[in-house]
């Protein structure tokens, strides 16, 4: 290891960081042991028969077929069923409900003819048996199997060929070849590989259960990301009965796109209006509550956003939130100060997306401004307002994407009023703007809001 061949790199198997020479420790990423010498050489030209190129105007194009899978939420995040032969990796902290659902939409697909198979190498086969007894699956076409060599399970897929195979989970699967333990990096990789291999030779349906740190990162590669078509992701409250699923990335559709899932007693259930569930819980005239109409994906939803502004006691006040980002907050208070005379640096703010969801969009900025000032002022915002619009360091409203979707959504919802960017008027198809206030500064809207 220590004398390089002419061309050849190390190349750290966890995030693809290359370097010349082989350390202990991926100075990029900090995994240890993960640098292993790859060849740098390019294939002689001709060397292979098949190297050719087409022109884009002239290839095939990918009429792409997709696969219901039954379940109305998962395949929103699949980007509107699954792609036959498409690799996906579904990642979540342990006890999130990764297994019931995929043992829920094995059961969807086998119980309409298809074959499933499901390997299991985290629970033995009378454990799957329990929680599918408790989810109702009892489908003659769903296979379990608790191989976990890839030798094995090749040969399983060969003998069976299953439409889907479901693996729970990549970081059990080991690949002979490899020497290291099952989880590892070296592991976890070339079983993916060794999937998506199988997944493309035999147009074969796979979805990977990936284990998630810490840190919120599927545990083992990074690059394992890379590799595959389709990356899902459970996000928010661990606690909450409702679990969602934001799609990472996605060859085949859209991605961020959010689905929402409800954990009854028998398994988790899609739920069909997710504005619904958000605001199932909010409390009417209270003060630091806005709702406001969010993007998720390709889908509005109404969240409601909580602040609470109190004399703070420390000496640096404090910004403390929760599905929003603090330093999305910090701007935007010091936004407010400038262009409105409200001082809230000794002021500590802490802010709450109520369900658990994460927003980021710049739609949020308004909804932030109103629920602050509304707790600051201890003034109750209409409960029958909607909100959206980005604010910038001006002060100035600027208009947003989706702005019809939106007010549909609100409309839809039973609300009365919309407080919107006045910038995005002219887009609107919205026709008869009755209901809608437009607003074109920041000064404006605390006006239209009432603070
Ligand atoms: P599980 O799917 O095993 O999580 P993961 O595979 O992500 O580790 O189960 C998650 C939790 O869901 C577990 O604590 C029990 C609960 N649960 C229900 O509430 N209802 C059900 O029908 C099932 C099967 C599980
Ligand atoms: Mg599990």
């Amino acid at each position: 290891m220590s004398k390089r061949d002419k061309g050849s790199m190390f190349v750290c198997q966890s995030c693809g960081t290359a370097s010349l020479r082989w350390m202990g420790r991926c100075p990029s990423c900090g995994e240890w042991d993960s640098l292993v010498e790859e060849s740098g050489s390019s294939p002689e030209p001709g060397a292979e028969k098949e190297v050719k190129a087409v022109a884009l105007a002239s290839a095939d194009s990918l009429d792409i077929a997709r696969v219901l899978t039954g379940n109305s939420e998962f395949d929103r995040v699949l980007g509107g069923g699954m792609v036959p032969g498409s690799l996906v990796l579904l990642g979540g902290e342990p006890g999130v409900g990764k297994s019931t659902l995929l043992l829920q939409i094995s059961d969807l697909i086998a119980s309409r003819g298809d074959k499933v198979l499901y390997i299991s190498g985290e629970e033995s086969a009378e454990q799957i048996k329990l929680r599918g007894d408790r989810l109702g699956a009892n489908s003659k076409n769903l296979l379990v199997s608790t191989e976990t060599g890839m030798e094995g399970i090749i040969w399983l897929v060969d003998r069976e060929s299953p439409d889907l195979l479901v693996v729970d989970s990549i970081q059990t699967m080991r690949s002979p070849e490899t020497a290291s333990a099952p989880g590892s990096v070296g592991q976890v990789r070339d079983c993916t590989m060794r999937f998506l291999d199988l997944a493309k030779r035999q147009n074969l349906s796979t979805i990977l259960i990936g284990h998630i740190t810490k840190d919120g990162a599927i545990a083992g590669p990074k690059i394992l990301e890379h590799i595959v078509d389709v990356v899902l992701y459970f996000e928010g409250n661990m606690s909450q009965n409702q679990k969602l699923i934001r799609t990472v990335k996605n060859r085949f559709g859209p991605s961020n796109e959010l689905g929402v899932f409800e954990m009854t007693a028998r398994g988790l259930q899609p739920v069909d209006n997710p504005s619904g569930l958000f605001l199932a819980e909010r409390k009417k005239h209270v003060s630091g509550s806005v709702v406001m109409a969010a993007m998720q994906g390709t889908r509005p939803m109404l969240v409601e956003l909580q602040a609470l502004v109190t004399r703070t006691s420390f000496s640096t006040a404090r910004r403390m939130t929760a599905g929003v980002d603090p330093n999305r907050i910090t701007l935007l208070m010091a936004m407010l100060e400038k262009r409105t005379g409200i001082i809230l640096n000794s002021c500590d703010v802490y802010m709450n997306v109520a369900g658990g969801l994460a927003l980021s969009e710049p739609a949020l900025d308004l909804a932030v401004i109103g629920a602050v000032v509304s707790s600051y002022r201890d003034i109750p915002v209409d409960d029958k307002t909607v909100v959206f619009g980005e604010v910038g360091l001006a002060g100035e409203v600027r208009a947003v994407s989706s702005a019809d979707a939106r007010i549909r959504e609100a409309f839809g919802m039973g609300f009365k009023q919309v407080i919107m960017p006045a910038t995005n008027i002219d887009s609107l198809d919205h026709n008869g703007k009755k209901g809608l206030k437009v607003v074109g500064s920041v000064l404006d809207f605390l006006d239209s809001a009432g603070l």
